[in-house]
């Protein structure tokens, strides 16, 4: 190899170093600032990307954080954990890939008596009991499916016409995240009851997961137009990322304006904030990763300090988890979604 080829092998392999691996570099005069290693499940994910994002913007000028992708690999984000203690670590953040596998994690930080804050993907309660520096950042998984059932129910008692075929029964289909997350499934079983609480008669076509991935939604949904068309009436999706793959799937199917079926997801992320804007989706919920992220950032700094873990914040502890309220989203009040992504 010459000197040439070389040297552009050895960029490549930075860039994919850089591309897997986030820092927050100490910059004059806070060198000092304790290491702290963080990992997200999969930079892949939507979502995920924005939390990320606000957790770097929250540390800064208070902690070396270091962010790394598992790529959806628990024995990836192992090495990772691994890697970080070994480099002297005063503290892990942690986006499981499993939630089972919150004891492995634990079983490390330990022995070096180092704390552990675990977010967005809830690990077992029993899990978190076995060690006094291990907390959870997240939400209430429950809630989000209430608040979508009740915005559901509200937006279909407006919109009569959307009962297409006039029967009084809204016939949905259910976009899933992935099996297993508490996200996932409290999501489609509260949606719906909350739905049904209010009086309204449902009848589910289809119910498939589709992990969170926008793309694979688009796909599932272009097979159920083919089957169904259009005698589906409302799409609800457990999250937005899958809520726009099948408002994809349904405009490229020439469902859209006054043919439109309605949509509703979770999160509230920008793309689907500007949807929701031009009235392609009917609402969302908002999954405050501003605010998750500045409690992930709090609970670290005072653990490293020695405090207790909402010393000097507003957060409230249940049990070992601070739990960041959804809250419902339409036209209506669109800024604070906007606020709590950082969008103006
Ligand atoms: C979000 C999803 C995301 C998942 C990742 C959920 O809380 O609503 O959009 O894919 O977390 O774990
Ligand atoms: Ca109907």
């Amino acid at each position: 190899m010459n000197k040439k080829i070389i040297s552009s092998v050895l960029v490549a392999a930075m860039a994919v170093t850089m591309v897997g691996c986030q820092q927050n570099k100490p910059g004059s005069g806070d060198a000092k600032l304790p290491a702290v290693g963080a990992t997200i499940y999969k930079y892949d994910d939507n979502f995920m990307s924005f939390v990320r994002t606000q957790m770097a913007k929250k540390a800064e000028k208070k902690l070396a954080l270091t962010i790394s992708d598992a790529q959806n690999d628990q024995a990836k984000l192992n090495e990772l954990v691994d890697g970080y203690i070994s480099k002297g670590v005063k503290a892990l953040d942690i986006n499981l890939v499993t939630p089972q596998a919150a004891s492995a994690i634990i079983d490390k930080a330990k022995p070096k008596n180092l704390p552990v804050i675990f977010f967005n993907k809830e690990p077992d309660e029993a899990a978190l009991n076995s060690y006094d520096k291990a907390y959870y950042v997240g939400t209430r998984s429950s809630e989000s499916g209430e608040l979508q059932g009740k915005l559901v129910a509200e937006q279909w008692k407006k919109h009569p016409e959307w009962d297409r075929n006039k029967d009084g029964i809204m016939q949905y289909v259910m976009l899933k995240g992935e099996p297993g997350h508490p996200d996932a499934e409290a999501r489609t079983k509260f949606s719906v009851e909350s739905i049904t609480k209010d009086g309204i008669k449902v009848q589910q076509m289809e119910l498939q997961a589709a992990n969170w991935d926008t793309a694979k939604a688009k796909d599932i949904v272009d097979a159920w137009i083919s089957k169904h068309g259009n005698k589906i009436e409302f799409v609800i999706a457990n999250n937005d990322a899958m809520a726009l793959g099948a408002l994809a799937a349904l405009e490229a199917a020439g469902f859209k304006g006054e043919k439109a079926i309605p949509i509703v997801g979770v999160d509230a992320i920008p793309d689907a904030l500007t949807k929701i804007e031009n009235g392609e989706m009917v609402g969302t919920v908002l999954n405050d990763a501003g605010n998750q992220a500045q409690a992930v950032i709090d609970l670290t700094l005072n653990l490293i300090n020695g405090k207790a873990p909402t010393d000097g914040t507003n957060w409230k502890l249940e049990g070992k988890a601070v739990r960041v309220p959804y809250k419902a989203i339409t036209k209506d009040n669109l800024k604070e979604a906007k606020d709590s992504y950082g969008i103006k």
